[in-house]
């Protein structure tokens, strides 16, 4: 959640603030602020709602400072308001900070500053951090005062943050840590770029250092210096990332959303890169998994949320046929609360598009301590769970901008797939025609997308016909079921519509007494194996009057069913990769007839850094 932006440089800071934070401005955007230190003193224009408010400010253009922080907000604690915004200041006005995460101690920390004269301006959690830096800062007897005092405030912290940090006493300096939040350095020609994600800072520079936790980081004009947690000196490698700066532009789209879901041959085609041929083995060198290590693995766990765990339910599937081991699926926020029974024969599987996910982070550390190998599926290179994990495996989507996944997931079912591929390889668990033809039918997917891609303007059609509508189900069976899930969320993130997902055969035990005169029913049916008990469904649904659309790879053409989305034929397991793509073009042109903001749906940010 939330947007962290810092230059330290030789040009003037707050154009280059507002230009990133207009770049993260889809992980928050309830409030928007900056400071840049002019003449010594640090000025602060901050206020609620999106960052082009920021240009309304008066005497925004006359900065001329060199360095400066911004924040784009997600609200925690304290509603949307210009008290709330970011940045903060301590009661002396000597200390701003820009923060992204939660303390959850703060209440025990702002008593612990009032009893000590401080009072505090705002509702958030985060002014407790400068008032905090302050009061270390007045007893600080150390050379390196301004740092101790960070350290010592930031020690007190319990939660989560990724935080900058300015002083009116020090005007050449920026100090930033980070536990638990992202946040990133990036070296250009012209000075450091500081900022919650790589994409948001492509256009400046490809080197990166990226910072580990209390990894305390001193800028000053041209150097840059690493302390750890005791405040030791030390080398930083500096990490070479090569995402094209045109990654993470619109390309001619309206929306991201669009261009993502347009992305997905190309995704596809990254994602299965040197890893799949047709006649040779599974390529996974930078994870080299032993035959000896596999087959001690009575259980796979795939942890994740959201959309992720979406992908993870139809991993699932290719795991435990292919490879004849248990798999279990869980979200985050449930597993890592539930005592699971994990231990060093179970391999447990992370998968988070932006690697930041708070939840999916505290699950991989659980797992760690009960003994068990971790492997991560992500889609940002160096991202927190990767360095987190025992073994990372990347979707090389590219990066995605929209907060409603589209090719990460795509992307993710298919980098699942061939994993399970890779383990059955090496298990021997299935035999080798079964293998190829798994693998000639994943190679297909990029031509194959296109196809479902051409349903555009059949979406766009339906969307205008349903686009009022209040409630809606999605139902399927096996892996459509999968799809309906994540269909169901991606029409409830940027249409608002509610809708259910159901396992079709679940209707009758509850949910089908909602079912009346007009009420839309989307079926995903590609599974032939299934086919007659689904249609049965289907017809249940249309005798109580609802209305349908089904997403199908198979000849309906006789059973007389309106609204007919047609996607092609693959191995039963792949189709949750190409069915899905109709219902985000669905859900992106509902969202579209309705007048939203497709790409920054309201109450959520693209990357849930806290729980
Ligand atoms: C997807 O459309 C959602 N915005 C959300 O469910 C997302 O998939 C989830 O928050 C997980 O994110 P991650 O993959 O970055 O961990
Ligand atoms: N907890 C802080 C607040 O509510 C920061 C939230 C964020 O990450 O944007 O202000």
């Amino acid at each position: 959640m939330c947007g962290i932006v810092g230059y330290v440089g030789t040009k003037k800071a707050y154009p280059i603030l507002i230009n990133g934070l207009t770049a993260l401005e889809y992980r928050g955007y309830d409030s928007a602020g900056i400071a840049s230190m002019e003449n010594g003193k640090i000025c602060v224009m901050k206020d609620k709602g999106r960052v082009s408010n920021l240009n309304n400010i008066p005497g925004l253009n006359d900065l001329t400072g060199t360095i400066g922080i911004a924040h784009t907000r997600w609200a925690t604690h304290g509603m949307p308001s210009k008290e709330n915004s970011h940045p903060h200041m301590d009661n002396s006005e000597t200390f701003a900070v820009v923060h992204n995460g939660i303390i959850e101690n703060y209440n025990e920390l702002k008593a612990f500053l009032s009893d000590n004269g401080y009072h505090f301006l705002s509702q958030t959690d985060t002014e407790v951090i400068p008032n905090l830096i302050h009061y270390y800062f007045s007893k600080e007897t150390s050379d390196n005062k301004f740092l101790a005092a960070v350290q010592k405030a930031t020690a007190d912290l319990k939660g989560s943050f990724a935080i900058e940090v300015l002083s009116n006493l020090y005007p050449d300096k920026m100090i930033v840590v980070r536990k638990d939040s992202p946040l990133v350095i990036g070296k250009g020609s012209e000075g450091f770029h500081i900022a919650s994600d790589i994409p948001a800072l492509l256009e400046y520079t490809r080197d990166f250092y990226l910072l580990n936790d209390y990894e305390y980081t001193v800028i000053e004009n041209s150097s840059i210096k690493f302390y750890d947690k005791n405040l030791v000196e030390h080398e930083k490698e500096i990490k070479n990332i090569e995402w094209a700066a045109s990654a993470a532009e619109k390309n001619g789209f309206d929306d991201y959303m669009l261009k993502e879901i347009h992305e997905q041959p190309t995704a596809i085609r990254e994602t299965i890169g040197s890893r799949l041929k047709l006649g040779e083995a599974c390529n996974f060198s930078d994870i080299n998994i032993s035959k000896e290590y596999l087959s001690t693995i009575n259980k796979i766990f795939i942890v994740a949320c959201g959309t992720a765990m979406h992908a993870g339910l139809t991993g699932k599937k290719f795991i435990e046929n292919l490879c004849n081991i248990p798999v279990e699926v869980d979200v985050a926020s449930e597993f890592r609360y539930r005592n699971p029974i994990v231990n060093e024969k179970s391999l447990c599987i992370f998968i988070s598009q932006s690697g930041e996910t708070a939840d999916t982070i505290a699950a991989l550390k659980l797992c760690r301590e009960k003994g068990a190998k971790t492997l991560a599926v992500s889609n940002v290179i160096g991202s927190s769970i990767t360095r987190e994990a025992d073994y990372t495996i990347y979707t090389h989507a590219g990066p995605e901008i929209a907060v409603a996944s589209t090719k990460a997931y795509t992307s993710q079912v298919v980098l699942l797939g061939i994993l399970a591929v890779y383990f059955a390889e090496i298990l021997e668990s299935v035999d080798t025609e079964t293998i190829n033809n798994i693998k000639k039918d994943i190679l297909e997917l990029p031509s194959k997308i296109e196809t479902s891609l051409k349903t555009a303007d059949q979406m766009k059609e339906l969307a205008k016909k349903i686009y009022t509508e209040k409630d809606m189900f999605f139902i399927g069976r096996g892996v459509d079921y999968n799809v309906a899930l994540e269909g169901s969320l991606k029409l409830k993130e940027i249409s608002y519509i509610h809708s259910e997902a159901y396992a079709s055969g679940e209707l009758k035990h509850g949910p089908i007494a909602l079912i009346e005169k007009g009420i839309t029913v989307i079926s995903i049916l590609t599974d032939e194996a299934l086919v007659e008990k689904s249609i049965s469904n289907i017809q249940e649904v249309i005798t109580r009057g609802a209305k349908t659309i089904i997403i199908t790879n198979l000849d309906l053409s006789n059973a007389g069913f309106e609204n007919v989305v047609k996607v092609e034929e693959t191995n039963p397991l792949l189709s949750p990769i190409l069915s899905v793509i109709p219902l985000q073009l669905l859900s992106y042109y509902i969202s579209k007839e309705k007048g939203l903001d497709v790409d920054k749906p309201r109450n959520l940010a693209k990357s849930v850094t806290v729980e």
